[in-house]
């Protein structure tokens, strides 16, 4: 393989339908929507709370907490790594020219993955969590999980390691996620539980944290744009070089910064220190990928007008700059000063994994949707367009106003104000908080509708599904 071939635009088999099982992956999308709708509301609700207007207080199955997990462990396993699996079952077979390891195996995967999401969100909701940051699933799901990566990882590595051509960047990106995935899963998960206490829990629930982000949602994403940019656009991505440059940094900066959750604590500082300063790394490489793929945008400029799904992922991309930035600064002590257990924190939260991964995802499926559903065309672009709109802005919305919330909040405790003093000066940005909130909500169940209208366009009574053939669908235009 040639480096030159590795960065070509990747070819598109002549037949699909033998190598992608076009149903798993509209499953997948559509079980994803479906979580993203409990996660969402659960959000929402979670934020009633803050602005003392919980509707069911005092019931032990609604306690705020306990949906305030079902909303992250929803957005995390139900919604990112549904559509994921999706968009993988999609990209992989069509990127190696061969199918994934095994039909059955990938359909127990499905069922066998939302037994485990709805698992964990029943269990969380019974008051059986973990007390481990992002890592709350109940103990009986722990193994069931770890077992479904592995299996995941079989199914999709095989293909990968089988094929002869090229090895594709996004194929890079893609084996290391699902090596690291499981790596990852079982240290957070079971090294704290069974095997370590104290301070070295802590740091391996910070690592945990972290490399969820960087090793398991961060390589997918980046492995799907690399992969869906070049073939809307149909042009090679700009620089080969800077895709190897971005990989091979994540690869060596990212496991590192995890402990920049836990500054100020008893890990000892060469360890703080050291993520410190990876985490700046971090933030010149991903500069590289930024540039890259702006280079590849270069000519192509009015697609960000006239197409959607690229619009969805170039406006992720500049979020994702935007919170690269803002972790370079926000991870320096000086910053953790102030910053540290505030409202900045979630807002950064909710800029990168919704703003940057969700509206990836949002776009892949946007993408892919009507060809998923043989409808040759979505329902309505007008509706697409609000989806756009709304989400963007109440994403933006919600960012900004949790950074201004942590600023005042942090400002207050440093000068040891009354705490009351900080929850009466927070509560106007959680109102705003809500509303930016409902706007995304909004925005989502706009597009769940345009979807299902999509898909009765598709499928109208009684007539049988059309095989959905590549490069036969007109783009989702704004
Ligand atoms: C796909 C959409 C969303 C994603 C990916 C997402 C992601 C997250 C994440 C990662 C956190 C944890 C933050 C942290 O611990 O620092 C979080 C917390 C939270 N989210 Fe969302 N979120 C989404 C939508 C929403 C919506 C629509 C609302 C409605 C207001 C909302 C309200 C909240 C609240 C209230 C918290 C808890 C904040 C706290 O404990 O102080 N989220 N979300």
């Amino acid at each position: 393989m040639t480096q030159a071939s590795a960065a070509a635009v990747p070819k598109e088999p002549p037949a699909t339908s033998d190598l992608v099982d076009v149903r798993l992956v509209l499953w997948h999308f559509t079980a994803g929507m479906v979580f993203l709708a409990v996660a969402i509301l659960a959000g929402f609700l979670f934020s009633l709370q803050f602005i003392q207007r919980y509707p069911v207080a005092g019931i032990e199955l609604f306690s705020p907490g306990r949906w305030r997990m079902v909303h992250t462990n929803g957005v995390a396993y139900g919604f990112l790594a549904n559509v994921f699996l999706g968009a993988l079952y999609w990209a992989v077979p069509r990127l190696t020219l061969r199918p994934v390891y095994s039909r059955r195996l990938s359909w127990f995967i499905f069922f066998a993955w939302q037994a485990v999401v709805l698992a964990t969100a029943v269990g969380l909701v019974l008051g059986h969590a973990q007390a481990l940051e992002w890592g709350e699933t109940p103990v009986y799901v722990d193994p069931v999980a770890l077992l479904g990566l592995m299996l995941v990882a079989v199914n999709f590595l095989a293909p990968i390691f089988q094929t002869s051509g090229p090895m594709y960047v996004s194929l890079w990106y893609f084996i290391a996620a699902f090596i690291w995935t499981v790596l990852v899963y079982a240290m957070g998960n079971f090294l704290p539980q069974y095997f370590v206490g104290g301070a070295a829990a802590g740091a391996i629930g910070g690592l945990f944290i972290h490399d969820l982000v960087g090793l398991f949602v961060t390589p997918l994403g980046w492995g799907l744009m690399y992969y869906f940019v070049p073939i809307i656009l149909k042009k090679p991505m700009w620089s080969h070089g800077l895709s190897l440059v971005g990989f091979w940094g994540l690869a060596f900066f990212y496991p590192l910064t995890g402990i920049h959750h836990f500054l100020y604590s008893p890990i000892p500082l060469f360890l703080q220190h050291g993520a410190v300063i990876t985490t700046i790394a971090i933030e010149f490489v991903v500069t590289t990928v930024i540039i890259n793929f702006f280079g590849t945008l270069a000519g192509r400029g009015d697609t960000l007008r006239t197409n959607l799904p690229i619009r969805w992922f170039y406006t992720g991309m500049v979020f994702y700059f935007v919170t690269c930035l803002q972790c370079s600064f926000q991870t320096t002590l000086t910053f953790q000063k102030i910053i540290h257990f505030t409202d900045w924190v979630v807002g950064h939260a909710h800029l990168v994994m919704l703003g940057v991964f969700g509206f990836w995802l949002l776009g892949i499926i946007l993408y892919l949707w009507p060809r998923l559903v043989g409808s040759n065309a979505w329902y309505s672009d007008v509706l697409n367009s609000w989806h756009y709109w709304l989400t963007m802005l109440g994403t933006l919305i919600m960012f900004l106003d949790l950074l201004v919330a942590g600023l005042i909040q942090g400002y207050l405790w440093r000068d040891l104000s009354p705490w009351e003093d900080s929850l009466r000066a927070s509560m106007p940005f959680w109102l705003v908080r809500t509303f930016s909130g409902v706007m995304i909500t909004v925005g989502q169940f706009m597009f769940f509708w345009n979807c299902y209208k999509s898909w009765r366009l598709g499928a109208p009574a009684g007539a049988p599904r059309r095989e959905p053939s590549r490069g036969s669908m007109a783009p989702a235009t704004a």
